[in-house]
């Protein structure tokens, strides 16, 4: 953690107010907070994290219409080789635990095994983004973490958020100094074929300050480009899309934009593209989903660092 004045408690506390607090309010769902008495340190974002407890705690709280009980704790395990086989993408090590678990509507096989696509939703159209869950995927990824859910129909949900131990609390590199992630004034071509994710991508970069410049796929893009005279900063692209992927369209747009810098993005793992050679290594690479500040560090950094 950051400072010594950071607490996991706090953060869980505050959330939770935030979720069942705010006006109308819910008064009908009991609260049961159980904190681990020792220190359990992790390196990961304080920021995120409270994203990380808010959508869990929302979603609970949405999972409880006629009311129930809430349960937010925090734990340590250690999963040994047996354990670690038993839970999906988990290495052998120690793990600081957040743990969720709602006595709601609970989610059926089906549902369970979507709930962290982004955009996957239940809710009716206006109330849900589909987007919290991926979120908070992102973040315990990027932070060496994973999430497991336990949930049938009518008994209720139990996520839990698994984050690597640390000995000691080294003080951890913020988005920025200021707290805030990085922002900027460049002009962005972003080229995304899905339109909801292109939309969302378009409006963080735009609240980020940037100038973006919007294209479905490497033939629009092309044209983007050609009509403002390649007065393009970065190329933020997806790798994988119809009628041509980022690479080639980099490889070209590179060619005839000097300084042109290129940041791809991908729901592939960074591994996964790499290994199948979709795109080459010492490239730029953010991971899908992302979180607003993944994305704001990444495209400071692209556009910071040496051109390709
Ligand atoms: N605790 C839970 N109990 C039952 N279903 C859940 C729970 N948490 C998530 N879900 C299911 O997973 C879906 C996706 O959750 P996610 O948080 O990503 O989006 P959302 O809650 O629908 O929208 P938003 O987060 O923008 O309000 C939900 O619509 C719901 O079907
Ligand atoms: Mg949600």
């Amino acid at each position: 953690m950051p400072d010594q004045g950071y607490h996991a408690g706090s953060a869980v506390t505050r959330q939770v107010c935030r979720a069942l607090d705010t006006p109308p309010g819910r008064h009908d769902i009991e609260v049961v907070i159980e904190l681990d008495s020792d220190a359990c340190l992790t390196r990961v974002d304080p920021g995120q994290l409270e994203q990380v407890i808010l959508n869990l705690v929302a979603n609970a709280r949405d999972a409880m219409p006629a009311g129930g009980m809430l349960r937010v704790g925090t734990a340590k395990i250690v999963l040994d080789e047996a354990a670690s086989r038993r839970h999906a993408e988990t290495n052998p090590g120690e793990y600081v635990t957040l743990f969720v678990t709602d006595t709601g509507v609970g989610m059926t096989p089906e549902v369970r095994a979507r709930i962290f696509e982004p955009f996957f939703t239940t809710k009716p159209p206006g109330s849900g983004t589909g987007l919290g869950l991926a979120m908070c995927y992102g973040i315990v990824k990027q932070s060496g973490g994973h999430v497991q859910v336990e949930s049938d129909p009518g008994q209720g949900s139990r996520f839990t958020v698994l984050l690597p131990r640390e000995a000691s609390a080294a003080p951890v590199p913020a988005a920025a100094s200021d707290g805030h992630p990085p922002a900027g004034h460049e002009t962005i071509l972003l080229v995304e074929d899905d339109a909801s994710v292109r939309e969302l991508t378009s409006r963080m970069l735009g609240s980020a300050g940037y100038r973006v410049i919007e294209a479905s796929d490497a033939a629009t893009a092309r044209e983007c480009a050609e009509k403002i005279g390649g007065a393009i900063d970065l190329l933020l692209a997806d790798v994988v899309m119809p009628g041509g992927g980022g690479q080639e369209l980099a490889e070209a747009m590179t060619a005839r934009i000097p300084g042109l810098r290129v940041l791809f993005m991908s729901g592939y793992t960074a591994d996964v593209v790499l290994r199948q050679g979709i795109v080459q290594e010492e490239v730029a690479f953010l991971p899908k989903p992302f979180s607003p500040d993944a994305l704001a560090v990444a495209v400071r950094e692209a556009l910071d660092g040496p051109a390709t």
